[in-house]
């Protein structure tokens, strides 16, 4: 008798499905402009400034691998969802480009930032042309419209959230006017749960998939999206930057609403952060006393909410009539990308 085979690891369901995404990537990558196809190429770790080849690290590739395994829950082969994976990996380098100008963050993957490396000008013409790219590689494919009307969707979800997160640090600190942990959930759904839950039914609706699937698998998405940014936030202040690929406390520095800010906030032991938050000097004062706010306030409070949201994409994954490896694989990855501080 054999053993039967352990499940693959989540770095290898990634690399998988990064592999078998990467020809057409690069394919729809050359069709740009050279000029912001190099940008583009340096974005995603292929080549260095002024095009030398490289292999950087680009980002962990999670949404093309959603959009994969999407398509494989459906019961297709995973090559069913490569266009929706090609366009949702766009659409997230795109929105890196442009989030890097917005936060004013100079490094991002351990490199300049686009905009640091070519320019503000030239990073927003980047980020435009993969925009474009995305929606063209979408509309190519037989279900184009449906498929081009699920990542718009998202798209404006994304834009909705990414404009709360800008105008949420100019709200005060207390008082009747804070920002909530409940829009604090509702800008990270829209601005990182839109584009996984995106990824997931596109790749799904590629596939082949009835509504029953795709709204599940999209629904599940968007709690992973939640999740994940709760862990970016946490990431953001302790994080090691080593592993972050961006300097530690960028996001106090700018004086971002991150959720353990404003579980810190509204804890007694937070009554001094509001003369912390948004000063370069005092950046390291401000994570100590956030994670020093007690109990379940901080960084343990960030946890518990995040583990919420992978309870519930667990619970609709497991209730959906997905095919088993797939959905085995979706499980995997979401432990492992939320699972890396839990
Ligand atoms: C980026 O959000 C999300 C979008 C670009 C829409 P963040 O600003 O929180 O992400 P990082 O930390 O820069 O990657
Ligand atoms: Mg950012
Ligand atoms: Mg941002």
């Amino acid at each position: 008798m054999t053993a039967p085979l352990a499940p693959p690891a989540a770095p290898e369901v990634l690399a998988r499905c990064a592999a078998l995404v990467r020809p057409a990537l690069r394919e729809a990558v050359e069709r740009l402009h050279p000029w912001t196809a190099e940008m583009a190429a340096y974005s995603f770790g292929w080549c260095e400034v002024g095009g030398a080849p490289a292999t950087a690290p680009g980002g962990k590739g999670v949404r093309q691998a959603l959009a994969v395994l999407g398509a494989r829950a459906a019961g297709a082969d995973g090559r069913a969802g490569i266009p929706a994976a090609v366009a949702v990996e766009l659409v997230h380098t795109f929105s890196l480009l442009h989030d890097d100008i917005m936060d004013g963050d100079a490094t991002r993957r351990r490199r300049p930032a686009v905009w640091k490396a070519y320019g503000t000008g030239p990073a927003v013409l980047a980020g435009d042309a993969l925009f474009a790219l995305a929606v063209e590689t979408l509309a190519a494919v037989p279900h184009g419209t449906r498929a081009v009307r699920l990542l718009s969707a998202a798209l404006t979800d994304l834009v909705r959230g990414q404009a709360d997160d800008l105008l949420f640090t100019g709200r005060p600190h207390t008082g009747p006017d804070r920002v909530t942990a409940e829009e604090y959930r509702a800008m990270a759904e829209a601005k990182t749960g839109a584009l996984l839950g995106c990824a997931c039914a596109l790749g799904a609706l590629l596939g082949g998939a009835d509504e029953e699937v795709t709204g599940a698998l999209e629904r599940a998405g968007r709690h992973l999206g939640i999740a994940f940014q709760l862990v970016d936030d946490v990431l953001g202040i302790w994080g090691d930057p080593a592993v972050t690929g961006k300097p530690a406390g960028g996001d106090l520095r700018e004086g971002k609403k991150t959720y353990p800010v404003l579980a810190a906030l509204a804890s007694p032991a937070g009554r001094a952060l509001p003369g912390l938050l948004g000063s370069p000097e005092r950046v390291r004062e401000a994570a100590a006393l956030i994670e020093a706010a007690g109990g379940r306030a901080g960084r343990a409070a960030a946890l518990a909410e995040a583990r919420v949201h992978t309870a519930a994409a667990r619970t609709l994954l497991a209730r959906a009539p997905l095919a088993a490896g797939a959905a085995a694989d979706l499980l995997t990855l979401l432990d492992h990308l939320v699972g890396r501080e839990l």
